[in-house]
């Protein structure tokens, strides 16, 4: 069966300046009533840069408790690199549809050129096409996904991926100082080297009614962190203090989400934060989320030494896969 891609919809949506119904949200999620536009608070803005290195790991502990969001700058990941990760997404997603159809994913499968094709529990769509696949560790890549046209695809996404490992490398020593425990502690749960990083790349079309249509519908994500980089549009929002509002980012910045994972390893410490995106009317939104999650039999929950008769196990133990299953069904944890 053909899917029909949402960057196909969106050309017919764009001549009829509507757009079909199942993309419309009902009005409790629509973006054009449910956006706050008062003064905003904004996400912190870390700077992974500094000399002082405490204070540095300090303010990354700080924006996980407070927010389960933040932007890192001098983050050491050279923007030519972010640029060139950028410039091959967009090629492949530019590319004539046949040409993006033979990396379609397969039914069963995660990784490809994909459309969700389930409708949502309230039968509504997301405007977004997308494409997925491991970029990390070397044993879980499987190239025959990655597109070869540009060229340079594979040299781009591989260097991102290099730099990336470091910055979470940093995340997770920071995060477990901020516990009190040794820095290798979250890695160590979370698998050690077996840390797969899957990488997404979202299309958001133009959408000639933003105001009715959700890029992605509000969620927390089910890794254990998530680093990401969007293009110049606007789009994602956070929610916080039962406002939704805009997420400010600035140039360069990777944005960094708190995934359930760590929330569940820190009993509660580390919050994994709601968030939404916005789709725009004239031009295409793009995001380059890499999710960093367990390998999917390792066994997750609070950290023993987090845990104590006064300090109860707010989550359950179970197999990161089993997580999955669950929050991919809408089942209780
Ligand atoms: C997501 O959270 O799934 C996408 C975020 C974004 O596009 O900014
Ligand atoms: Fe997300």
């Amino acid at each position: 069966m053909e899917v029909e891609r949402v960057q196909a919809i969106a050309r017919l949506s764009a001549r009829l300046d509507t757009i079909p119904v199942e993309f419309v949200r009902s009005e409790d999620e629509q973006p054009g009533s449910t956006t706050y536009h008062g003064p905003v608070p904004k996400i912190p803005v870390v700077d992974l840069g500094g000399d002082d290195r405490e204070k540095v790991a300090a303010a990354v502990v700080e924006a996980a408790e407070e927010w389960g969001i933040f932007q890192l700058v001098n983050h050491s990941i050279p923007p030519v690199v972010v640029r060139e990760l950028q410039r091959v997404g967009r090629a492949f997603f530019e590319l004539p549809q046949e040409e993006k159809e033979k990396y379609a994913k397969k039914e069963g499968t995660l990784e490809g050129y994909g459309t969700k094709l389930q409708k949502e529990e309230r039968g509504k769509k997301a405007w977004v096409d997308f494409l997925f696949h491991n970029v990390w560790p070397l044993a879980r890549i499987n190239y025959a996904v990655w597109p070869t046209d540009p060229v340079e695809y594979r040299e781009a996404n591989e260097t991102y991926a290099k730099h990336i490992v470091n910055v979470v490398d940093e995340l997770l020593r920071s995060l477990s100082v901020g516990m009190s425990l040794e820095g290798y502690a979250l890695k160590e749960a979370l698998g050690g080297d077996e840390l797969e990083y899957l990488l997404k790349i979202n299309y958001y079309p133009p959408c000639p009614r933003p105001d009715l249509a959700l890029g992605v519908v509000a969620h927390t994500d089910m890794s254990a962190i998530t680093l990401l980089v969007p293009n110049e549009v606007p789009g994602l929002q956070v929610f916080k203090d039962d406002l939704w509002f805009d997420v400010n980012h600035v140039p360069n910045a990777l944005i960094v989400h708190i995934g359930d994972q760590i929330e569940i390893l820190s009993n509660g410490k580390y919050k994994s934060v709601l968030h939404r995106t916005t789709v725009n009317k004239d031009k295409a939104r793009m995001s380059w989320p890499v999710f960093v999650s367990p390998p999917p039999e390792r066994i997750v929950g609070p950290l023993p030494g987090l845990v104590s008769e006064e300090n109860p196990a707010k989550y359950k133990t179970k197999k990161f896969k089993d997580y999955q299953y669950c929050k991919i069904h809408k089942l209780p944890q």
